[in-house]
């Protein structure tokens, strides 16, 4: 597996494997790999010729400092988890590669989505995702991108950026990896106490019991549903709960086509999301 830290020598690299006729995949992460990291590695192999992955904790878009200075980054164990994976290239620059010290102001109108759910609790936080996906895509030019389900919202705000700057790469959403519990993988999961661990199990849960009452049930009796397993989880301290359209994350309706329940909550000090496409 090719190491790179700089943006000069990757293009440099990717334009030759490029020219060789090789299509070139792009996962993007901030590191602290798990099995869900290593399907979208997986898809993307199945796909393109060269598969990038990128390492990169991007401090623009943490709304909470203590979040980011305490985010993981083993990055020995994930070098040999990406060359176990069959991982071509590891792009790993540090911040300075990637932003300048007068770094001008991003702002990309991404519409309601900028607010609503983790928009709403993680202010700011889809301007610096898409700043930083938008550098990634810049620098490595990938014909394919592959983005986890598991940040549902997240896939929907990069594709409005893809559409809006008419960028030419396809976007790949590839399912959630989850513990055998049924907890979403995460590498926040690190963070969790057995018992926190025990606790979060309760977030897939919630969102299998929406999904099983679905086709029986109207909205606002799964939502009552919902709330009620939820009061019996005095554990997880919940900041959302939507069934939404699935592709604007406005509520559903009744004659919604595609439908998808998110949650995000508190396990201790460790904040959890997760989805599942209902419909
Ligand atoms: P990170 O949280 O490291 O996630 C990298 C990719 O892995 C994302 O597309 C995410 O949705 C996917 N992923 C995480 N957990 C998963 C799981 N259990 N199953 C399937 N896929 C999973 O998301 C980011 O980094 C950053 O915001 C990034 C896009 C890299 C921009 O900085």
């Amino acid at each position: 597996m090719k190491i790179f830290t700089t943006k000069g020598e990757i293009a440099e690299y990717l334009l030759q494997k490029r020219s060789a006729g090789k299509t070139i995949g792009l996962v993007p992460t901030m590191g602290a790999l798990h099995n869900g990291h290593i399907s979208l590695l997986a898809q993307a192999k199945a796909a393109t010729g060269e598969v990038v992955c990128s390492i990169f904790v991007n401090p623009t878009q943490f709304n909470d400092p203590k979040d980011l200075e305490k985010y993981p980054r083993p990055i020995e164990s994930d070098i040999e988890k990406l060359k176990s994976a069959g991982c071509d290239v590891l792009f790993n620059p540090p911040v300075s590669e990637v932003y300048a010290a007068d770094e001008p102001a991003w702002h990309l109108d991404i519409g309601p989505l900028e607010n609503m759910l983790e928009g709403k609790f993680r202010p700011g936080h889809y301007q610096g995702v898409t700043q930083v996906v938008f550098k990634l895509f810049d620098i490595i030019k990938p014909d394919m991108a592959f983005f986890g389900q598991k940040d549902y919202q997240q896939v929907l705000v990069i594709s409005r950026m893809v559409e809006l700057l008419k960028l030419p790469v396809k976007m790949v959403m590839c399912p959630i990896v989850r513990e055998p519990g049924g907890l979403a993988m995460s590498s926040r999961n690190v963070h969790l106490s057995a018992q926190e661990k025990q606790d979060a199990l309760a977030l897939s849960q919630l969102l299998q019991l929406v999904k099983e009452n679905f086709a029986t049930h109207t909205l606002p009796e799964l939502k009552e549903l919902a709330a009620g397993f939820m009061s019996q989880q005095p554990a997880l301290r919940m900041e959302y709960f939507e069934i939404a359209d699935g592709d604007t994350l406005y509520p559903a309706t009744a004659d919604t086509p595609k439908v998808v329940a998110l949650v995000a909550a508190w396990a201790g000090k460790t904040r959890l999301i997760d989805n599942m496409i209902i419909k």
